[in-house]
This record gives structure tokens, sequence and C-alpha cells, in this order.
């Protein structure tokens, strides 16, 4: 069967039995942005029906959960789920300016819209210098920025030595991922494995180098987490480079920021630490006060105490490591 459906202000639109509003949409060359590839996880393919909603079919799973999330009215429908049972259907498009379709379509090409990124687990993985104020402020500035050179250098090294892609840098720390190309156990073993090489070769570095030619030790916090998110070339930011975002982006960064506050350079949540094959000692495990999470989050405490800080540790006691 061949339906035909008003896309109002646009065109009329055949939409053959089977095809989705969205599919059709595209197929007549109207820019419909769909920036989760038509798979029922944004809004952005959304439209308001105005007339013959009963000839669309029924809500799906994907269109219940997002109108009770964002509260959509009535009517309101994501036009990747949508399909056509019967004539009469108009409905009209509600994302849609010049700034959408400068972003989002690709060069003069208006029958292609750009998928903005894909779902998928991942090691989430932040890392900090430590003890790294006093340093500059002690010494001279191309000094300073020597001794970055070496610690970036050094950390970049771990990371893709063990299959991790940073992902942004800021200040005196970094932020990478695990998992693009393996599955996330082993993505989550090779977050662990390259945060204990990076506290080693610190270790070495402070005895080797730091500590005789610039009498200073630098320590590092590190934060793990796994969590479904979003990657792409999202086209955020001056350079179209790899964006990772997702609550647990968020999360993993908050772990990175407790080591201090629980006195331990690495700390990996627990749903991390329980994919964990080998997981490593765990001196203690503590429950942490997230903002955004209705309960307390369990964490394991995988590092060492800081030798720069004299911090109160309340942390419960740990004899065995723990095994998943
Ligand atoms: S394109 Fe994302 S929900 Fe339709």
């Amino acid at each position: 069967m061949l339906y035909q459906v008003d896309f109002k202000g646009e065109k009329m639109v055949p939409v053959q039995e089977g095809q989705s509003l969205l599919e059709a949409s595209l197929a007549a060359g109207i820019p419909h942005y769909h920036a989760c590839g038509g798979k029922g996880q944004c809004t952005t393919c959304r439209v308001l029906v105005l007339e013959g909603e009963k000839s669309l079919s029924e809500l799906t799973v994907f269109e219940k959960t997002i109108k009770t999330v964002r509260n959509f009215p009535d009517g309101v429908r994501l036009a990747c789920q949508s399909h056509v049972t019967g004539d009469g259907v108009k409905v009209h498009r509600l994302i849609k300016d010049e700034t959408d379709r400068y972003i989002f379509i690709n060069g003069n090409d208006e029958n292609t819209t750009e998928v903005m990124g894909v779902r998928r687990k991942l090691a989430l993985f932040f890392i900090d210098i430590r003890n790294f104020t006093p340093f500059i402020e002690a010494q001279l500035p191309f000094d300073v920025i020597h001794i970055m050179r070496r610690i970036f250098t050094l950390l970049r090294n771990a990371i893709e030595q063990y299959g991790g892609r940073i992902i942004d840098t800021a200040g005196d720390g970094l932020y990478a991922v695990f998992g693009l190309d393996c599955k996330i156990k082993q993505a989550t073993e090779s977050a662990v494995l390259a945060g204990q090489k990076i506290m080693e070769d610190i270790k070495i570095f402070n005895n080797t180098y730091l500590r005789p030619y610039f009498s200073h030790f630098f320590e590092v916090g590190i934060g793990v987490h796994v969590g479904s998110v979003i990657y792409g070339n999202v086209g955020i930011g001056l350079t179209n480079n790899l964006t990772v975002m997702g609550y647990p982006v968020n999360i993993a960064a908050r772990l990175q920021a407790a080591t201090k506050e629980l006195n331990n350079s690495f700390v990996i949540s627990e749903r991390a630490f329980s994919l964990l094959r080998n997981p490593p000692f765990a001196s203690g495990c503590a429950k942490l006060n997230l903002k955004g999470v209705s309960h307390p989050f369990e964490v394991m405490l995988i590092g060492k105490p800081y030798q720069s800080l004299v911090a109160p540790v309340r942390v419960e006691e740990n004899s065995a490591s723990h095994s998943s």
C-alpha cells in the first residue's frame, strides 16, 4: 500500500506500507533531523500530528518512555517510530531551523543528515595529577612546561598501551575511554591496568628524575566507572574530535574527585570492579553520596594513601580483594 502524508509547509510525501515517517520524509528529500539514527533514543525527529492520528501505528516502548521523561503532550510522535496505516495523516516537523540545518545537513545533499553518535558501553577513566600547584609555584614556567610534557607523555603511553583513547585534557588532568574496539569486561581490565601502570611509572619518574632534579614528587588521582554513553564526532568544540557523553561520564569524574577525600589514589565503582576477572587488592570500600544519585554509590579503593595528604580516612576496611 502507498499512502500520502502531508508534511505541513513542506510537501506531500508518499509513504510505503512498513516505512517509518522518518524514512519516508528523508526519501522525499526533507532534511529531517535524526540525531540517534532513528533508534528512538533522542527527540530530534519529533513531529506534531495535526490530522489522522488513527492512521498511525501504536506508540512504541521508546516513545512511551520519552513522552513520560520529557512530558510531551498527546499528538507528539517520534517520526522514526511511527508507521502509517491509512490515509489522511498531516504532521508538522517540530525541530527545524536554519542553525540545525547548517549543523546537521551534509554539504549540499539535503537528503541525508548525520547520525551524531552511537551508544556503547565503555570504561571511563579520569586522572588528575596531585601535588601540582606547589610545583608550579616553586618552578620556572619553562621548567613546568617541560615536566608537564614528560608527565602527559607518560600518561598517554600507558593509556595507549592498553588500548585506551584520550578524549580530553584539562589543566593537570585528562579523560580517556576504553572499549571502543572491545567488550566492556576487557575494557574495564585495560582501564585498571593502565591506571596501575601510570602509578608505577610516576613512582619511577619521581625517584629517578623529579626528586633529584626538581626536589619534588607527584601523585595521581584516578577514577574509573563503566556505563552506556554516546560517542561520536558530534561537532562540539573547534575541532571535530571524538566526544563521549552521558551520565556515567559525570560519575567517573566525581570518583576521580573523591580520591582526595577518600585518601586513596585509585577509586573504582563497584559496578566496574565486579567486571574484573582478576581484581586487584582493594584496601577498602566506601559509599559516596553523589549529586543526582538517589542511593549511596559504592566504590572500591584499589590505590594507595597519599603521601602529600594528611587527611582523615573514613573507609570501611576490606581485608580481602573482592571478586565478581
Ligand atoms: S531519530 Fe532519534 S528518536 Fe527518532
